[in-house]
Parts: C-alpha cells; sequence; structure tokens
C-alpha cells in the first residue's frame, strides 16, 4: 500500500516536471524593434532577463532607416520576414516597439494572423496549425493616428510635428535627435539613467532618414485586429504623457494602456519593469476580457 503511494507521488512529480519543461518552448518568439537613431542594443537588459525566465526566441531587429537614407519599407522588410518565419513553424510571436519602432511593427503586422481571429485558428486535420501574433507592446510609442491613415492628404510633413529635438538636414535627407541645446539625448531619452550610461548610450545613437519617419502609415493595427498595449513613460520627455494620452484617446482606439515610471527608453532604465510586462502581454489570457 504504502509503497504504490510512494510510486504514484514519485510518478505524479516526474510528470509535474515534464508539464513544466514542455511549458518553456511554448512561450512566444520576441521580436524587439528599437526607436529611430537607436541600435537594437537598447534591448541588451532585457533580451538578459528573457533569456533567464526560458525565453528561447529573442529576436532584436536593426532598423535599415537607422544610419541608412532609406524609405519605411525596408523598416517593415527588417521585421516582417523573421515574424513570418516564426509564425509558420507555428509559433506565438510578440512584437514589443519603441518609440518609432512601433510604428514598424504596427505595419508589419497587416495580414498576420491576431488571436481574436478565430478562422486562422482552425485546425486542417493533419496539417499544422500556423502561430499567431498575441500582442504589440508600444513602449512610448511615437505612431501614426487613425486619421492620418484613412485621410493621408491631411497628415502633416514630420517638419511641423516632430519633436523640437529632430535636426534635419535637407541636403542629406537625414535626421539627428541633437536639435534642442535644452533637450539634448541625455535628457530626451535617458534621462533616469546614471549620467555616465547617458553619455554612453548617446555617443552609440545615429542618425535616421528622413523618408522613413516622414512616410504615411497604411494600416492601424490598434482598432481592433490585434491587442495592442500602450506603455506610457511618465518621466518620458520626447513622447510625454500628454501626448500619448491623445493616441489613446482616438475614436476608435482600444489600446490595453499601462503606466510605467520611465522615462523614452525603459528598456534601458527600467528593464524588470519591461520583461514582467512582456511575460505578462505575451499570455494570451491576459487579453480575455470580461
Ligand atoms: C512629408 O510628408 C508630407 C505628408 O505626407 C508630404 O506632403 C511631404 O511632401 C513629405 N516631405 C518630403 C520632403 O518628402
Amino acid at each position: 500500500m504504502q509503497f504504490s503511494l510512494l510510486i504514484s507521488v514519485v510518478v505524479d512529480a516526474f510528470l509535474d516536471m515534464l508539464l513544466v519543461a514542455e511549458a518553456y518552448p511554448n512561450n512566444p518568439a520576441i521580436i524587439m524593434v528599437p526607436g529611430a537613431f537607436h541600435s537594437p542594443q537598447v534591448f541588451y537588459k532585457v533580451k538578459r532577463q528573457l533569456s533567464q525566465v526560458n525565453y528561447k526566441f529573442l529576436d532584436p531587429v536593426a532598423l535599415p532607416s537607422v544610419g541608412h537614407v532609406v524609405g519605411r519599407q525596408s523598416d517593415i522588410d527588417a521585421v516582417k520576414p523573421g515574424t513570418d518565419q516564426h509564425l509558420n513553424a507555428g509559433r506565438d510571436v510578440v512584437l514589443v516597439g519603441n518609440s518609432y519602432g512601433c510604428t514598424v511593427i504596427g505595419e508589419a503586422v497587416e495580414g498576420a494572423p491576431g488571436y481574436s481571429d478565430s478562422s486562422s485558428s482552425a485546425l486542417v486535420a493533419g496539417a499544422k496549425a500556423r502561430g499567431r501574433i498575441i500582442s504589440l507592446i508600444y513602449l512610448s510609442g511615437y505612431i501614426p493616428t487613425i486619421q492620418e491613415v484613412n485621410h493621408p492628404e491631411t497628415k502633416l510633413d514630420i517638419h511641423s510635428v516632430s519633436p523640437a529635438l529632430f535636426k534635419y538636414n535637407d541636403d542629406t535627407g537625414e535626421v539627428t535627435s541633437d536639435g534642442d541645446k535644452d533637450l539634448p539625448p541625455q535628457k530626451a531619452f535617458y534621462n533616469l539613467l546614471p549620467p555616465k550610461e547617458a553619455d554612453y548610450w548617446t555617443s552609440k545613437l545615429s542618425f535616421s532618414s528622413f523618408d522613413a519617419l516622414n512616410a504615411t502609415a497604411t494600416y492601424i493595427p490598434y482598432a481592433g485586429d490585434f491587442e495592442v498595449v500602450y506603455v506610457v513613460g511618465k518621466q518620458d520627455n520626447s513622447v510625454p504623457p500628454a501626448w500619448a494620452q491623445t493616441f489613446i484617446d482616438q475614436p476608435g482606439a482600444k489600446f490595453i494602456v499601462e503606466h510605467l515610471d520611465a522615462d523614452h527608453v525603459p528598456m534601458l532604465s527600467k528593464p524588470e519593469e519591461v520583461t514582467d510586462l512582456i511575460v505578462k502581454y505575451s499570455k494570451p489570457s491576459a487579453f480575455v476580457r470580461i
């Protein structure tokens, strides 16, 4: 009697272990897209922390429009094939953007299967199910409005709507982030980092391509097609909370909103909090609405 009880306890524990081990591969792939001027290195802290909690597929993306004069399509093309590869392998995907990177991921998911999309979950007998996009996470998103996508003729040139820190070189098509003497990148992007670290990341900035930044978006993912989380940085000097709120308050926008005590690049200043949010919103159950 006691012996068989012991056996069953051991067997149960063993099965639990198997279940836990099996849960790890179910973590989605995380695609991470930085903002204008930035390299994907800014995700290194978050990438390390995600790998410590058993995320295996972690893809920071280098935007071609950072350091090269190219259009927005090049940026979208840097995100889409990698996303499709995971989906085709049956793996779910979360896309994380920072600032202009949110514009890019928003365009890249057009046509991809979302979680609320029941048609795409239909299992064809014998065929392997495609993965789905679980969520898009906008960290301090600098994004197109519904109005400018529906009425492109109303979209303004970014010369007139960009933050004062954007400096335009109209001859070369390059935009840099040192246009505001009172708000250098150390304050515009990294105001919560220690000064030395803020200087380091400032030294890593490059120019962005005007054509990529000024392009008119063609698709809005946050009006119902996908689960989109907007993360507002309470101490963000580039897309301050009041500006972020104008994106959130648009008629037809369906964001899940989170607030972090963060600056414009929270992956560097608040990596643990960002990691927690990615973990939270990489579970489809986070979006069950009652
Ligand atoms: C920037 O975008 C605006 C609005 O879409 C457009 O009218 C303008 O021509 C663009 N600027 C340049 C220099 O291409």
